[in-house]
């Protein structure tokens, strides 16, 4: 008779914390994880035993290195962008979620986890696949299928009756459905769900706008071992600090904004705004590494599974066998994924305009792809019969089609 509940200490889960206990009677024990949302945690501590949940019931931890070793950094070496455009920052985070709530219910005895998605999104899925798939036999509360606050109005004024802090936003209203770690901010709701609104200005929080950026541009290094990036500007630095270093260069420089509608998984088109700075640069600098380590056999087989794995990651299926062969194709092909990227920022951008690499990495060849005289590596003649054999079908064809 004992819950775990993902708790962040705002508004949604205060309120589900309250009712989890109102209506089930149960011990709450609540999970807070600073995966670089950056904010203060304590202040959920403190709402959670104002709420009554046992000293030794409140588990806060921070994950930020975890989040960024075992998770960003394997979907970034795979390039993963859901429909062309969305880094996953939020898709990323809910499998560590789900994994620590679950060790945790097993370490306290309890039976059932609990989260405070709701009915209509991607993240119920996302936290209830996770769960079941490491413990099938977990019982699983998802109040905002169950309750009767149908609607933020009605969840507001639940809140007011039992004293739990309502949020305001800059503007000192009610906020936006948000969503924040390491690798970015979501925004939807409000004045977003109208797509052809342009997103207004309060809404962004961790850059700046581009066009008010520094006029001159600023020039980094970020260095790669194994197909993950290990430093920046020739610092060693963990992931997660990396990552940090990498949102303080986007946020200055405006790196990273989208604003998309994409398709979620339960059928529904949705709007949203992210930034996504650091991941932003990390993902021109990896595809830069790439461009000089990859063979273009690998390369492109890569290319044509990221979608697939994207929507793995999206649907909320990173413990899947599938998901799992797909990461040991990526892993195995970044081995030599390894040098130094040289990346201009500027208003927005993230622009690769230097790469280099050892010898023992390198497949780039200046002496074979020269205009100038080369060493005999290539012979031009070669090229001859290399595309008449290729001709053949054209010709066949142009030919059937000139006599018909
Ligand atoms: N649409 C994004 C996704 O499915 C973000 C969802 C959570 N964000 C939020 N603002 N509630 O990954
Ligand atoms: C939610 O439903 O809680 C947020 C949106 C989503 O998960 O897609």
């Amino acid at each position: 008779n004992r819950v775990v509940l993902a708790y962040s200490g705002g508004l949604d889960t205060s309120v589900i914390l309250k009712w989890l206990e109102q209506t089930y009677g149960c011990e709450v024990v609540t999970f807070t994880a600073d995966l670089g949302q950056g904010e203060e945690l304590e202040p959920a501590r403190q709402k959670a035993l104002k709420a009554g949940v046992k000293p030794e019931h409140i588990f806060i931890e921070d994950v930020r290195e975890e989040f960024v070793k075992d998770y960003v950094f394997p979907m970034m070496r795979a390039n993963a962008l859901y429909e062309g455009l969305y880094l996953l920052g939020t898709s990323i985070a809910r499998p560590l979620i789900a994994k620590r709530q679950i060790e945790i219910a097993h370490q306290v005895g309890a039976d059932a986890v609990s989260h405070g998605a709701t009915g209509k999104g991607n993240d119920q899925v996302r936290f209830e696949l996770g769960y079941y798939g490491l413990d099938p036999d977990i019982r699983v509360i998802a109040p905002w299928r169950e309750w009767d606050l149908t609607s933020r109005t009605r969840l507001i004024a639940f809140a007011e009756e039992h004293g739990i802090d309502i949020p305001r936003d800059k503007r000192g209203e009610a906020p936006f459905s948000t969503d924040a770690n390491l690798l970015h901010t979501s925004s939807e709701g409000k004045v977003l769900e109208d797509p052809w609104e342009e997103t207004p200005d309060y809404v962004y929080s961790r850059t700046n706008d581009p066009e008010s950026a520094p006029d001159t541009p600023e020039y980094i290094t970020v260095e790669f071992e194994g197909g993950d990036a290990v430093g920046v500007n020739g610092e060693p630095l963990s992931p997660a600090a990396l990552l940090t270093k990498l949102n303080d260069y986007g946020r200055e420089h405006g790196i990273g904004r989208l604003d998309l509608v994409e398709n979620r998984f339960v059928g529904m088109k949705s709007r949203g705004m992210y930034e996504t700075p650091g991941g932003t640069i990390l993902l021109a600098a990896h595809r830069g590494i790439e461009q000089l380590t990859l063979d273009r056999g690998a390369a492109h087989l890569k290319d044509e599974l990221m979608p697939r794995y994207a929507e793995l990651i999206y649907n909320g299926f990173w413990f899947s066998p599938e998901r799992e062969m797909l990461q040991a194709a990526i892993d195995h092909s970044q081995t030599h994924v390894a040098g130094t990227v040289r990346l201009k920022l500027y208003k927005g951008r993230a622009d690769v305009v230097g790469r280099k690499t050892d010898r023992r990495f390198n497949l780039y060849s200046q002496e074979v792809v020269t205009f100038e005289e080369d060493k005999g590596r290539y012979d031009q003649r070669d090229a001859a019969g290399f595309i008449r054999l290729n001709a053949l079908r054209l010709r066949l064809l142009g030919e059937r089609n000139r006599d018909a």
